[in-house]
């Protein structure tokens, strides 16, 4: 059989810099451990701009399309702001997402119990916090037509659209089932059904869903409401199954709770392929950081974290994917921090690289 393949889009800012450590991580799952990856590297977002005039080349979405999983570092700078809407590096990741038709994003908020002090949260909040948000990812506001902006009595009025079919909302639905099914069987679905019809047909279409998952416990909650209970109680919650908008901002806020974005990974998942396996795409939650991007100050565990996902869902390697989990949870025990994760009497925050080198030492350990 023909290894895995992988492609690797590092984007723009400290996407590069993050992704050039899961790249060692990569390569010590091949010397160490006989999986490896046929690896290919290629340009999205400003990166892609900057050299086809577009934030995604054809190509790279055609190849995208055959690999066994994508994994992305980060898209978007200041250096891009004006750019036409339509070729904002941010339009690369969304092409990705809809035509790769990646419709559950997982995106979990772990709190690492070193990092349990370092929330804005307190403590006793934020300890053991283990959720799974799972957010629609393909539909909604993001994509609904009509949108633009245009105008109307002299002045300009801009316009997008919340849609959402049934079928978009079931299938998301599912998805978040079954990760419940595996974890500790609650889901919370979060819409506006007070406001919006979108929420209305949401929340009855979840609940028709839920039939199929007896054991699950299910709940309903206004997404407004959601953000409180996020930021009051966030450990009363276990799966979270919410639309791309909402998702988007609540997934912020989870994250937040866990003390750093540097952290937080998140997994894409469509449909099987022939092969069985997901269309996947993996990236960390955080962005491309413009303000510390080239100075080797970045925190590359969220990308690293990414990896250990693609292992997990991709590549049905849920050993290999705890290994490389808890090489991560060693290194931060060992009280070896980027910057992000210095208090402010902290002790010297480690680089990129020696973040990368303290994860391998892990992963030499384990073995
Ligand atoms: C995210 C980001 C993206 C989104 C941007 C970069 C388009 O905020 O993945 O959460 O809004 O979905
Ligand atoms: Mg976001």
């Amino acid at each position: 059989m023909s290894n895995p393949s992988l492609l690797i889009l590092p984007g723009d800012g400290i996407g590069p810099e993050v992704m050039a450590q899961v790249r060692r991580i990569i390569d010590w799952f091949g010397a160490n451990r006989d999986l490896t990856f046929d690896v290919s590297e290629d340009l999205v977002g400003g990166a892609a701009y900057d050299k086809h005039g577009v934030p995604l080349h054809d190509d790279t979405m055609a190849r995208a399309q055959e690999v066994d999983a994508v994994l992305l570092g980060a898209v978007g700078g200041p250096a891009y702001d004006d750019l036409d809407f339509s070729v904002k590096p941010e339009r690369g990741l969304l092409r990705l997402r809809k035509e790769m038709d990646l419709f559950a994003n997982l995106r979990p908020a772990q709190c690492f119990d070193a990092l349990a002090d370092f929330s804005s949260l307190k403590t006793d909040i934020v300890a053991g916090l283990d959720i799974m948000i799972v957010r629609e990812l393909t539909s909604g506001v993001y994509f609904g037509e009509p949108r633009g902006i245009h105008m109307e009595d002299n002045m300009r009025v801009g316009v997008n659209t919340q849609r959402y079919t049934e079928a978009e909302i079931e299938r998301g639905a599912r998805a978040a089932f079954e990760l419940a099914m595996k974890r500790g069987k609650r889901l919370c679905s979060m819409e506006k059904a007070n406001v919006m019809e979108s929420g209305i047909l949401w929340r009855d279409v979840v609940t028709e869903v839920s039939k199929d998952y007896p054991e699950v416990v299910l709940s309903h909650m206004y997404a407004d409401n959601g953000a409180m209970q996020l930021v009051r109680a966030p450990k009363q919650f276990d799966v979270i199954y919410t639309d791309n908008l909402f998702g988007d901002i609540l997934s912020d806020c989870a994250a937040m709770l866990t003390g750093s974005l540097g952290m937080l990974p998140s997994a894409s998942l469509g449909a099987p392929m022939e092969n069985g396996r997901p269309k996947a795409l993996y990236e960390p939650v955080h962005g491309s950081a413009p303000d510390i991007s080239g100075q080797g100050k970045a925190n590359p565990s969220a990308c690293i974290l990414s990896f250990a996902m693609a292992l997990r869902y991709s590549f049905d390697q849920g050993a290999e994917a705890d290994r490389l989990e808890q090489a991560v949870q060693d290194v931060l025990a060992d009280g070896i921090r980027t910057a992000d994760l210095m208090q402010a009497d902290g002790g010297t925050p480690v680089s990129t690289a020696e973040m990368g080198d303290a994860v391998l030492a892990k992963l030499d350990a384990s073995i």
